[in-house]
């Protein structure tokens, strides 16, 4: 998706814009459009050629609200756009599509393993990961960036499950497709084969994972799966396959395209200086703000629910776009302005309530090793050709990424193998 000011004038009217459409997203710009919904048409309602209807809101005050009430909005009829009114198969099994009690339950021990605390212990093996990651490009002047970091969520959360390496480059790809099957990089001939491929392929391997004796390490985060009790009794191996995709495909589909973002941007503003080493927290923060990965979730209205821009009627679907509401002027100063020293930063880029990113701390962590390894590598980066971007509703991403960089002399010893 590209990024630009939200200022531009629109050539087409807010109704005819395709919000479904992945394609938009590859070669169009959505911010003017959110803006504009923002402004007059906050909630905005969309029908598609076959009949599904979906409302959008772009404030953040109404998409904190839709995500932060999970009585008046469900996630247990999907809670991806893509699942539009095909309801969703692993609710009240996979924490992202299950609503409270349930979800509190499931979540509760995870958080134990992925908290702050529990995450800071692992930055040593991050950091020997992102070195092993940029070991190959590091005597290269011309690379892309997109593809080195491709393999970074695996190096780090596959660890972290325990996933063999020799399986990584399949996972990588399979959680590509299912985040976004009508990328014309991604489709297998059509995007709901695409999706049966990915899911098949990342469930059955969960399954046959889970079985194999081999694969059975109580200190990995399968293991933990597998033996943690939520709500006083162990997860079913369905449980435990739903919520292996569910932690995989968070950090692949999100965190390589938080750092591809974060660095166009960059390369776009050279006037911000990441010489000081807490300028990476801003970095990060406003990073994620502009880039916001995770674009849009879905939910179902429960009961008729009052937002700012109207009313929602029970059972409507409800698309909350993410980077709309972190680009809020009612909400962040000049929101246009990519600004590493932006001070009040309340992006919403993990989420809010509830379903807030699980991964979040993981993420941060290993955004902010990925930057201070990659400023410690290169001492300049440019752009060195055309940008592509994802088609997909769901992520905001980039595809390629092509960058020219210069190598610090003094980086050579850090990087040995
Ligand atoms: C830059 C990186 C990331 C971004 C932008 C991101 C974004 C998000 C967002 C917006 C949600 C909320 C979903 C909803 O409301 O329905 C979410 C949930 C989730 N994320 Fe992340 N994520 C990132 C990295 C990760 C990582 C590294 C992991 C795994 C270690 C992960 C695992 C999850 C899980 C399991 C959930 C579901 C939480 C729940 O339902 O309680 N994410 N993520």
């Amino acid at each position: 998706m590209r990024i630009s000011g939200g200022t531009q004038t629109l050539t087409v009217p807010v109704a005819d814009v395709d919000l479904f459409a992945a394609d938009f997203y590859a070669t169009g710009d959505p911010h003017p459009v959110w803006a504009e919904m923002r402004a007059r048409h906050p909630l905005h309602r969309q029908e598609l050629p076959d009949g599904r209807t979906f409302l959008s809101v772009t404030r953040y005050r109404d998409a904190c609200r839709v995500l932060g009430d999970h009585r008046g909005f469900t996630s247990e009829r999907g809670s991806l756009l893509q699942q539009l009114g095909h309801g969703d198969r692993a609710a009240g099994l996979m924490l992202v599509s299950t609503d409270p009690p349930r979800h509190t339950e499931l979540r509760a021990p995870l958080n134990r393993v992925l908290s702050a605390k529990a995450v800071r212990d692992l930055e040593p093996d991050v950091v020997r990961a992102v070195r092993r990651i940029l070991r190959p490009v590091l005597d290269h002047t011309e690379w892309d960036l997109a593809d080195c970091v491709a393999q970074l969520p695996m190096a780090v959360a596959g660890t972290l499950m325990g996933i063999p390496e020799t399986d990584w480059a399949q996972l990588t790809q399979w959680t590509a497709m299912a985040a976004a099957p009508e990328d014309p990089g991604l489709c297998v001939r059509h995007p709901a084969a695409t999706l049966a491929i990915a899911h098949h392929g990342l469930f059955d391997y969960f399954a046959r994972h889970q079985r194999d004796d081999r694969c059975q390490r109580p200190d990995d985060l399968v293991g933990y799966l597998t033996s943690m009790l939520a709500g006083g009794r162990r997860l079913t191996p369905e449980e435990v396959v739903y919520n292996c995709y569910s932690l995989l495909l968070g950090a692949n589909a999100t965190t390589p395209h938080a750092v591809t973002g974060t660095i166009l941007a960059l390369i776009e503003h050279p006037a911000q200086s990441v010489a000081a080493p807490e300028a990476l927290t801003g970095l990060v923060e406003e990073g994620l703000r502009w880039t916001s990965p995770a674009n849009s979730f879905l939910r179902y209205a429960r009961q008729d629910v009052e937002l700012s821009g109207g009313l929602v009627r029970e059972g409507e679907a409800v698309a909350v776009w993410v980077g709309s509401a972190n680009r809020d002027e009612d909400v962040f100063v000049d929101p246009y302005r990519f600004d590493i020293t932006r001070a009040d930063n309340r992006h919403i880029a993990f989420g809010f309530g509830p379903h807030y990113c699980l991964g979040a701390p993981l993420a941060r962590m290993t955004l902010t090793v990925f930057f201070a390894e990659l400023f410690r590598a290169f001492d300049r980066i440019e752009l060195n050709g055309p940008v592509t971007h994802l088609a997909s509703n769901f992520i905001a991403g980039i595809t390629q990424l092509p960058v020219l960089t210069r190598r610090r002399t003094a980086s050579s010893r850090e990087f040995a193998a």
